[in-house]
């Protein structure tokens, strides 16, 4: 269906967290081989969150600058997109819209498909601009990636949040019609209620995210989808870098181009830059892989941008973005480099600590050590409750 206004996304901005392991330092605790962390997976460092930072620091960390820049005055909605949530009834998305001041004349909703979730909110925060063009979204994905310590997944982990405003006539990327989606049901990744760490079937999951390339690249040229050689570049979730290479090879084969090293890497090589150091951030790491192609490409105006969001279960989507005129004069690049460049490294036995991290049970009341530097601060856990706090 044709619409007379653009919809997509405004404004973009991303937060980490204070701490980084560098793989170098995980290769030499267990004996592995880091090549096979630097070219095998293709990751060179993860983030890792001080005791009193969690997904709601990062998201009101992530989405302030967006609220400076533009106010609060449009935003009617908040959605939030996490697995690593921090409440079954409540939404995390309830303590920003509290640390940013935003009106109480808002809805504010959490959204859950695995590293999917944030692509749903996307795609309903484009339906509601275009029901109010006047409306303006936050879209939040703010994850934290737990494995299990000395597990394969571990060297995988990683933290971050991606707040993005959605609204018409957007400054930066106009999001495209049609959608190809795809839904396959898979045990490759899942986190039970009562585990902090998810499980996972690591081969089988690399497998159920190839399907689904296939399957969502399918639905999206059955509904009228633009042709492979249109775009530009390509957003890839990414759980490691090295994945976005291995789903686009197979896009390249499934459509019939044979593989071409040049053009894969042409494609994908500018989307890496900041997953690669920042690791999994499950429903905010295609985001990422957006802000990186967004921050260092010459000139992307008017060209196509492919994204292919998939969440484990599994839930796939592939659309279409075009960057818009004038986009880098909107762009964050700076503070990007800011989020990753001030984290502080941490050894081994730091790393584990906080891995293991985690707060009792009991309802008492358990304050959090003073380690992040950052405005917000999850400062402690009182009779059940989380105690947020702004510098
Ligand atoms: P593993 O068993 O540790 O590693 O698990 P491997 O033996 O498969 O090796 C990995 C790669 O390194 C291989 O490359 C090796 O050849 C290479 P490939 O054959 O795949 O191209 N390698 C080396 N390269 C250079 N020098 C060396 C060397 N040694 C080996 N010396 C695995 C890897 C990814 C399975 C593991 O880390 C894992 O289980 N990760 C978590 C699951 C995951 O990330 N799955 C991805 C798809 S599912 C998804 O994306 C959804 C997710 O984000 C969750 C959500 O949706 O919520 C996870």
């Amino acid at each position: 269906m044709a619409h007379d206004r653009a919809v997509g996304i405004h404004d973009l901005s991303f937060a980490t967290t204070e701490f980084v392991l560098a793989h170098t330092v995980l290769a030499e605790h267990n004996g592995t081989d880091i090549d096979k962390y630097h070219h095998g997976i293709g990751q060179r460092s993860m983030s890792v969150p001080a005791a009193d930072e969690d997904i709601v620091t990062m998201a009101a960390t992530a989405a302030a600058p967006i609220v400076e820049r533009h106010g609060s005055d449009g935003i009617r909605t908040v959605l939030f997109a996490t697995e690593s949530s921090i409440d079954q009834a409540k939404s995390a998305g309830i303590y920003v819209h509290t640390l940013l001041g935003l009106h109480s004349a808002t809805r504010v909703v959490e959204l859950k498909q695995a590293c999917y979730g944030a692509t749903a909110a996307l795609q309903f925060a484009i339906g509601l601009v275009r029901r109010d063009p006047a409306q303006r979204v936050l879209v939040i994905a703010a994850d934290v990636s737990k494995y299990e310590l000395d597990s394969p997944g571990e060297a995988t982990q990683g933290a971050a949040a991606v707040a993005m405003l959605v609204g018409a006539d957007p400054a930066l990327v106009r999001i495209e019609e049609p959608s190809g989606v795809f839904t396959a049901d898979v045990m490759d990744f899942w986190r039970p209620n009562y585990r902090e760490a998810a499980l996972v079937d690591g081969q089988e999951s690399i497998g159920a995210y190839l399907l689904a390339v296939q399957g969502s690249w399918k639905d999206y040229t059955e509904q009228g989808g633009r042709a492979l050689d249109d775009f530009a570049a390509f957003c890839y979730h990414q759980p490691f870098t090295k994945m976005a290479y291995k789903a686009h090879r197979q896009l390249l084969n499934h459509c019939g181009h044979g593989v071409d090293e040049d053009r894969v890497s042409r494609d994908l090589a500018l989307t890496t830059a900041y997953n690669n150091v920042i690791g999994n951030s499950y429903t905010a790491s295609v985001y990422l892989a957006l802000a990186a192609l967004l921050d260092q490409a010459d000139d992307l105006t008017d060209r196509a941008i492919g994204f292919l969001s998939y969440g484990s279960g599994s839930v796939a989507e592939f659309f279409a973005g075009t960057a818009v005129p004038g986009y880098r004069d909107h762009l964050r690049t700076k503070a990007h480099r800011e989020a990753i460049d001030r984290r502080t490294p941490v050894d081994h036995a730091r790393y584990r600590g906080l891995h293991e991290f985690s707060f009792p049970a009991d309802g008492g009341d358990h304050r959090t050590p003073a380690e992040t530097t950052g405005p917000f601060r999850l400062a402690a856990l009182r009779d059940h409750k989380r105690v947020y706090e702004t510098r």
